[in-house]
C-alpha cells in the first residue's frame, strides 16, 4: 500500500505519476558478488535475499501495483545440488522471518511456476504465506519459482483452448499466471547481462527494459529510484506515434 505522499515520492526525484503498475526483475549477480569477496556462492545469495527486502518496501510504498521476481528458474534446477539445497533453505528462512510484516503492509504473496518440483516444505511454506496474505489489497508480489516464460505460454495455451476453440490474446493473457498484475512497465535485470533469459514473455511485449552491472546483493533503494527515473524519461509510444503530435 503507497506509504508516501506525493511530496515524498517527489523528494526522491520521481513523479507521482509516472511509477510502473507492474515491474519485474531479473536478481542477478549474487554468486559472483560473493565470488568477488571470496564468499561462497550461498553467501551471495543471503546477500541476495537483504537486498531484496528494501526493494520490496520501496516499491509497495512508491504506490507500484505489481512486482514479479526471478528466484528460480526452470534451468536453475541445472545447478549443483548443494546449492539448491541453499536456495531452498532460503526460501523457507525468508517466508518464516517476512512474512508477518508483508502481511501488515499489505502485500499479497503468489508464486508463479510449477512449485510441485521443491521438496514439500518449500511447497507447504509458500502455499501458507499465499492463503495468509490472499485477501490484501496492497502489492501484488509474483514470486518466480521453477518457472519459465515458454511453459507458462504453453500453460496459458492449453487452458484457453480448453474453454474456446479460438482464444485471442486476452483469453491467452487471462490464462497466465500473471493475469491479475497485467503486462510489465518496467523490466530490470541486474548482474550486467544484457537478455530476459524466459521471464515473462509475454507481459514484457512492451516492457521498458532497464539493464545495470550492478549485482543484486548491491541492488539498493537508490538504484531502483535510478531505474525509475530512467523508466520516467522513456517515450513510450507502444508501436504508435508519439501523443504530442511530434516525431
Ligand atoms: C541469480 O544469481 C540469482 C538466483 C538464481 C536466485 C535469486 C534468489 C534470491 C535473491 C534469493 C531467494 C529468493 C527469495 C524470494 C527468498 P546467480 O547465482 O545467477 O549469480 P551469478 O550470475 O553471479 O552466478
Amino acid at each position: 500500500m503507497r506509504k508516501y505522499s506525493d511530496r515524498e515520492i517527489r523528494a526522491f526525484g520521481l513523479d507521482p505519476a509516472g511509477i510502473p503498475k507492474h515491474i519485474a526483475i531479473v536478481m542477478d549477480g549474487n554468486g559472483r558478488w560473493a565470488t568477488a569477496k571470496g564468499l561462497p556462492r550461498g553467501a551471495g545469495h543471503r546477500a541476495g535475499v537483504n537486498a531484496l527486502r528494501d526493494i520490496i518496501r520501496f516499491t509497495s510504498d512508491v504506490g507500484a501495483e505489481s512486482l514479479t521476481i526471478y528466484a528460480f528458474s526452470t534451468e536453475n534446477r541445472k545447478r549443483p545440488k548443494e546449492e539448491i539445497g541453499i536456495l531452498c533453505g532460503l526460501l523457507i528462512e525468508y517466508f518464516n522471518r517476512e512474512i508477518d510484516e508483508l502481511h501488515e503492509n499489505g502485500v499479497r504473496i503468489k508464486s508463479i511456476g510449477d512449485l510441485s518440483w521443491f521438496p514439500t516444505a518449500v511447497q507447504e511454506t509458500v502455499r501458507a504465506a499465499e492463503e495468509k496474505t490472499a485477501q490484501n489489497p496492497g502489492l501484488k508480489l509474483n514470486i518466480a519459482l521453477n518457472y519459465g516464460g515458454r511453459a507458462e505460454l504453453v500453460r496459458a495455451m492449453k487452458l484457453a483452448f480448453s474453454k474456446t476453440d479460438e482464444p485471442d490474446e486476452d483469453a491467452i493473457s487471462r490464462n497466465l499466471y500473471t493475469a491479475d498484475s497485467g503486462d510489465v512497465d518496467l523490466l530490470i535485470r541486474t548482474g550486467g547481462d544484457v537478455r530476459i533469459s524466459n521471464f515473462l514473455l509475454w507481459q514484457s511485449a512492451y516492457a521498458e527494459l532497464y539493464f545495470t552491472d550492478v549485482k543484486w546483493p548491491d541492488f539498493t533503494r537508490e538504484e531502483l529510484i535510478k531505474a525509475l527515473k530512467d523508466f520516467a524519461s522513456r517515450d513510450r509510444r507502444f508501436g504508435g506515434l508519439k501523443t504530442n503530435g511530434a516525431k
